[in-house]
């Protein structure tokens, strides 16, 4: 199975991605969480990455599209995967279509007010990028993850000012891809205002329909 989760920035691409990767059984490969890692461990291209992602604004294709494709090309990926957060441009997708063809592009589709509302109160884990949320999904020992122990944190770019960045980023150059896949009958959308284990649990029936 290969999946492409599109959806706004804060839509649960990340979330439902972890959860259909157990489910399936496959890699969940994260654009965002290669770059907050290599940021971590201050390689060049983590460096790099920071000067866009600080202000909400998408890295370029050229840092991007490689760096997926090496990753697609990897063992794990033999039986499938499931990308969250690339494609982002109609280049990047070209790009991809050239060299893979993917079974679906799930849209979780979430409104801009919810997701103002939704990145205000997440909190992540640095180590492993498990998502949590101050009021939906609260860790079971305040601030610490509850998968691997390590201490919570506040996305740089979950400010209030570069979400709404993020979000006019987001209309401009990756909606497009929901009629980029539409066209080739890949879209699945699903409504990303229900509860977590909803929207999985849609995704899940719409993927085997
Ligand atoms: P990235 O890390 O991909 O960020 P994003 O797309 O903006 O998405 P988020 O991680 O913010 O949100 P999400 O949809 O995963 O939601 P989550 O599950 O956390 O990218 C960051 C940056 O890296 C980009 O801005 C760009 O600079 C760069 N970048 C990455 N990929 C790139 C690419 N391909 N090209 C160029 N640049 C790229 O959920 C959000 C919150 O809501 C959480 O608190 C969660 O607990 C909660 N929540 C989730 N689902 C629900 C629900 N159903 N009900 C209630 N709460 C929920």
């Amino acid at each position: 199975m290969k999946l492409i989760l599109l959806g706004a920035p804060g839509a649960g691409k990340g979330t439902q991605a972890t959860r259909l990767a157990e489910h399936y059984s496959i890699p969940h490969i994260s654009t965002g969480d290669i770059f907050r890692a290599n940021l971590k461990a201050e390689t060049p291209l983590g460096l790099k990455a920071k000067e866009y992602m600080d202000k909400g604004l998408l890295v370029p294709d050229e840092l991007t599209v490689d760096l997926v494709m090496d990753r697609i090309a990897q063992e794990d990926c033999v039986n499938g995967y499931i990308l969250d957060g690339f494609p982002r441009t109609l280049n990047q997708a070209a790009a991809l279509d050239e060299k893979v063809a993917i079974d679906a592009a799930v849209d979780v589709e979430v409104p801009d007010e919810d997701i103002v509302k939704r990145m205000a109160g997440r909190r992540v884990c640095p180590s492993c990028g498990e998502p949590y949320h101050t009021e939906w999904k609260v860790p079971k020992k305040e601030g610490i993850c509850d998968r691997c122990g390590a201490e919570l944190i506040i996305r740089k770019d979950d400010e209030p000012e570069t979400v709404l960045k993020r979000l006019t980023v987001y209309h401009d150059q990756t909606q497009p891809l929901i009629d980029h896949y539409g066209k080739q009958d890949k879209l699945v959308a699903v409504d990303g205002t229900l509860s977590v284990e909803e929207v999985t649990n849609a995704i899940i029936a719409k993927l085997e329909a």
